[in-house]
């Protein structure tokens, strides 16, 4: 399948339905702190995810932005999940680069974007300084940035989110309850590079757009979005009707 390799893995994050939803934020594999996130009153958590966008607002990147403004605000968002590959084409230089405010705080402006972003690092932020994008400093230039080496959102593993590859693409299987997403289209598109070959592939969009989850401790409702908005692809999984039992 398209993403198993094990470069996509350390920039993977898995995400988790949970009673009180918390990013997990682990160090080097052994040790885990905890970012806490606490869930709107009624208990549940509106997330939006995108991955592979920081080019300046081209290839799309500004309509995407946009969209994912209005899908923000709709579902009135508590946070961000960026899943790497944050700035093209190699990280950027240092918390004062120009690069950082171009891709990041000039484009992604909408009131419902105004929110905590929490940031996975990808191979394209490593080639660059990564340590820039982890700098405490990055937060006075914007205070949305809050970068985090791996994530997972407690507990028991259904959902598993990544980015790297330039689409959108959700993998299931009948025998396990994991489902596998890839939100990777926030600028520029894969355009035809991308053979399935799984027969696990429940849905691929070859082409920009991001995702929104609404997690409760039962419920999950999932959408993918185009760089329109248009609804591409969305599903709900009900841990109450699963017997995985988490
Ligand atoms: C941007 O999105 C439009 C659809 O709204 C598409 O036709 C166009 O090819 C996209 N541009 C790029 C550079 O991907
Ligand atoms: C930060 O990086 C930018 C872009 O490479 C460069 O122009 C600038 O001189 C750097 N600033 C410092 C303080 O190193
Ligand atoms: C991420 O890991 C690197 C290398 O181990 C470390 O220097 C950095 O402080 C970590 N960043 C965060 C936000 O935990
Ligand atoms: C999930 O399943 C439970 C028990 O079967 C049901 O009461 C609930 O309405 C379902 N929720 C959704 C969103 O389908």
């Amino acid at each position: 399948m398209a993403r198993t390799h094990g470069a996509s893995l350390t920039m993977a994050m898995a995400v988790m339905l949970a009673v009180a939803v918390a990013l997990l934020v682990a160090q080097t594999g052994a040790e885990l702190t905890q970012v806490e996130h606490t869930p709107k009153t009624e208990g549940s958590l509106a997330i939006l995810a995108i991955g592979d966008w920081g080019r300046r607002g081209q290839f799309n990147q500004t309509l995407v932005a946009e969209q994912m403004g209005v899908v923000g605000e709709k579902m009135d968002i508590d946070f961000v999940i960026s899943t790497g590959d944050n700035f093209y084409d190699d990280g950027i230089a240092n918390t004062s680069d120009p690069l950082f405010t171009e891709s990041f705080t000039n484009i992604y402006t909408a009131d419902g974007l105004q929110k905590p972003w929490y940031i996975v690092l990808g191979n394209h932020d490593y080639t660059g300084n990564a340590l820039a994008q982890q700098d405490p400093a990055i937060r006075d230039v914007d205070s949305r940035y809050n970068s985090v080496n791996k994530s997972f959102i407690k507990h028991g593993v259904d959902i598993y989110l990544n980015g790297h590859d330039h689409c959108l693409q959700r993998i299931t299987s009948a025998d396990s309850p994991l489902q596998l997403l890839t939100s990777g289209g926030g600028s520029k598109a894969w355009a035809g590079k991308f053979k399935a070959t799984s027969d696990k592939l429940e849905f691929l969009y070859d082409g920009q757009g991001f995702m929104s989850m609404l997690l409760s401790t039962t419920d999950a409702e999932l959408a993918f979005y185009d760089v329109t908005g248009t609804v591409l692809h969305n599903w709900a999984i009900n841990k109450t009707a699963s017997a995985d039992g988490l």
